[in-house]
């Protein structure tokens, strides 16, 4: 059986503009980030409190966090690789924040420059400041379906991850298949080796849509009782350091299938086409949406 509720987590200004070499203004930002939230997204991630030199794009976290309209009972996130981000977070009031860490040992030392097990000691002190402050974190895994350096990463290593992450505090663990190469089969078996060790509905699914078949991984996430995606608005994104990704599945996409199949997200379509048309004008690139383009040619 489906969920009757699902929740989407934008990550578009985060995960879709960090792969933007083009400067983006804070306003431009702040403008998205206001758009997702008229259009009713409970959970924005708006930005990264990381290296500038790893991420240049998301040097201007903490301005874009002082220009949002803020709506109560909305999630405004942000990912923090170590106690420098999570310091840098607090300061600019952030009040959810995410760590991430990698299946892969090669992803991990090119995305954060440590590996697997460093990365996780290194969370504990985050993980600690984040508690004592009184604000949530999520854990993010990169690699989970597929790696771009070592190909195949093992349902088993994923969950192990999945385990510590979830015991060390991390409210939600979000699976992300970083090179979109996963099928739904694999995409069940690796959610089911999850679960084993951390409840399903504390599991999120962060499909990017390079071969396609990000829908038809969330299906069968659905299947599997995980009703948490991450999307962008428009597709927005890739990865810096997973050469020739694309963007995450669009936002778009998955909330007219999950219109489709009765599920209630809160968020409404109109809206969110009118936020994807936008920012994909502002960055000039095609909107990623193919629901988008289809009710904007209408
Ligand atoms: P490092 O070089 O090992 O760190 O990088 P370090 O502690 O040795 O510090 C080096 C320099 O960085 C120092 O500056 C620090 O102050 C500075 P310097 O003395 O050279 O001038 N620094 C920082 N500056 C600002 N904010 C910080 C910070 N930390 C250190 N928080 C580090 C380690 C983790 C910092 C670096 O590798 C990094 O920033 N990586 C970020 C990578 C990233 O953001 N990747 C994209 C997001 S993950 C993703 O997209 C995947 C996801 O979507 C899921 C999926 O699809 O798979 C989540
Ligand atoms: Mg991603």
């Amino acid at each position: 059986t489906l969920p009757q509720k699902v929740r989407l987590v934008d990550v578009g200004p985060r995960d879709g503009l960090q792969n933007e070499s083009q400067p983006i203004s804070v306003a431009d930002k702040v403008r998205l980030v206001d758009d997702l939230t008229a259009a009713g997204l409970s959970h924005i991630e708006v930005g990264s409190f990381v290296s500038p030199k790893w991420v240049p794009q998301m040097a201007g976290s903490a301005e874009v966090f002082a220009g949002i309209q803020q709506r109560a009972g909305v999630s405004y996130s942000a990912l923090t690789p170590n106690l420098k981000g999570l310091e840098a977070a607090l300061e600019a009031g952030v009040r959810e924040v995410a760590v991430f860490a990698a299946a892969s040992e090669a992803f991990s030392q090119r995305n954060i420059n440590c590996s697997i097990a460093e990365s996780i000691e290194r969370f504990t002190p985050v993980l600690e400041a984040a508690q004592a402050a009184g604000i949530k974190v999520r854990g993010y895994i990169s690699c989970v379906l597929g790696c771009p350096y070592e190909g195949e990463v093992g349902a088993d290593q994923v969950a192990g991850i999945a385990r510590d992450l979830h015991a060390m505090g991390c409210y939600e663990v979000s699976l992300g298949d970083t090179i979109g190469t996963g099928t739904p089969g694999a995409t069940r078996k690796m959610i089911e080796a999850c679960a084993v060790h951390v409840p399903r509905d504390r599991l999120a699914g962060h499909f990017h849509d390079t071969y396609g078949q990000a829908l038809a991984n969330i299906y069968a996430s659905l299947l599997e009782g995980v009703s948490v995606f991450d999307s962008s608005v428009a597709g927005l994104g890739g990865c810096p350091y997973a050469k020739g990704a694309t963007g995450n599945v669009a936002t778009e996409d998955v909330l007219y299938m999950l219109n489709g199949l009765d599920i209630e997200t809160g968020i409404d379509l109109d809206l969110l086409v009118d936020a994807g048309a936008r920012i994909s004008q502002v960055i000039g690139r095609e909107n990623g949406s193919r629901v988008a383009r289809a009710i904007l040619a209408a």
